[in-house]
């Protein structure tokens, strides 16, 4: 009824181009399916419509997800294959919340002057030798872009067995493909963390491959719970939770940046706009996390009859 453009419809649009790639094979991927996105639109109204047919209803259980874990060391080895944005994101985390103590960690890069430049400044070791951080490491934490998964795990192989853990966040590659060039029996688990694990408040889906067993979705849990929530599904699931959770902050961003243009244009300082604007999506989540509640029933009890937002959002 009278919905206009959803802004809302962007992570299933990503999530839709995701669910094109060909699931068998490793490839290159391109999020930037964002037809129908105007960069000028700034009004708050124009953002927060959401596409008709919401279910309404009571509140809800919670999803299935465990938030920050217990932190207790780990007691495992783990190599970080490809510190780039999001493995150095999770290295910190992981010394942050003691869960592994520096001499159990180690990472690769694939230009030799960035690792001479990281080695300076982490407490780690960090090489460009895949297959020598492999060899030592109880867990293989493979955080290279998918297109490099293939070459990754050709140089791994012969130090990766059994009695060993793989976990990838390369997206759009699955469990499959990566056993496929790893021995047979290779445990193997996927996980796809987003950017916020940065700032504890991470969200990363989980899904075993079919070597993987309780113990290896556990140690998975321990490890990105160190950075905020996880959550296991399955891994047909996958991509929808890549263009939801791991694409999710940039569209959030997005609607930040607009929310306090729309502040900016009624005189508001940037600042102050840019504050108010994070700080009410912060807590707007957060009711929702925390009370369990259909968001739009906590959309209801900000909309009173004949009042101002109700005014802004129909
Ligand atoms: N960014 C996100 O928000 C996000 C969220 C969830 C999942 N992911 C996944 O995380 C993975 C990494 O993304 P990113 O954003 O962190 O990318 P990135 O910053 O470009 O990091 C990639 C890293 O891999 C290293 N590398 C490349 N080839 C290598 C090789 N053969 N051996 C060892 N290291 C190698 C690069 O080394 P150099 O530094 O020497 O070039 C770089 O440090 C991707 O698969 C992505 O799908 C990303």
């Amino acid at each position: 009824m009278g919905y206009g453009i959803s802004y809302l419809s962007l992570p299933v649009q990503t999530m839709r181009h995701l669910n094109c790639l060909p699931v068998s094979g490793i490839r290159s991927y391109h999020l930037s399916d964002l037809s129908g996105y105007d960069m000028h639109r700034s009004a708050p109204s124009a953002i927060i419509r959401c596409a008709s047919g919401c279910p309404r209803g009571g509140p809800r259980q919670r999803p299935p997800t465990r938030g920050m874990m217990n932190q207790e060391a780990l007691n495992k080895s783990v190599a970080i294959l490809g510190l780039g944005k999001m493995g150095s994101i999770l290295l910190e985390a992981f010394l942050k919340q003691n869960l592994l103590a520096p001499g159990e960690l180690c990472a690769t890069v694939r230009h030799s002057e960035r690792a001479k430049a990281l080695n300076e400044k982490l407490p780690c070791s960090v090489t460009t030798d895949n297959r020598q951080a492999a060899g030592k490491a109880d867990i293989i934490l493979l955080c290279v872009k998918p297109q490099a998964v293939h070459e990754v795990c050709d140089e791994i192989r012969q130090e990766v067995g059994p009695d060993k853990l793989v976990l990838s966040i390369a997206a759009s590659v699955p469990t499959g493909s990566i056993e496929r060039l790893l021995e047979d029996t290779v445990p193997v688990v996927r996980a796809m963390p987003n950017t916020p694990c940065a700032v504890n408040a991470g969200m990363t889906g989980i899904c075993a491959g079919r070597n993987a067993v309780a113990e290896h979705l556990e140690i998975a849990q321990r490890l990105f719970g160190a950075a905020g929530r996880t959550v296991v599904v399955d891994e047909k699931h996958m991509n929808a939770v890549t263009g939801l959770s791991a694409s999710g902050p940039a569209f959030i961003y997005i609607i930040l940046e607009s929310l306090a243009d729309a502040g900016v244009k009624l005189g508001l300082p940037r600042d102050i706009a840019t504050l108010l604007a994070a700080q009410t999506a912060h807590g707007a989540a957060r009711e929702v996390l925390d009370t369990g509640s259909h968001p739009a029933l906590l959309k209801d009890e900000v909309t009173t009859s004949a009042g101002c937002t109700i005014d802004g959002i129909v």
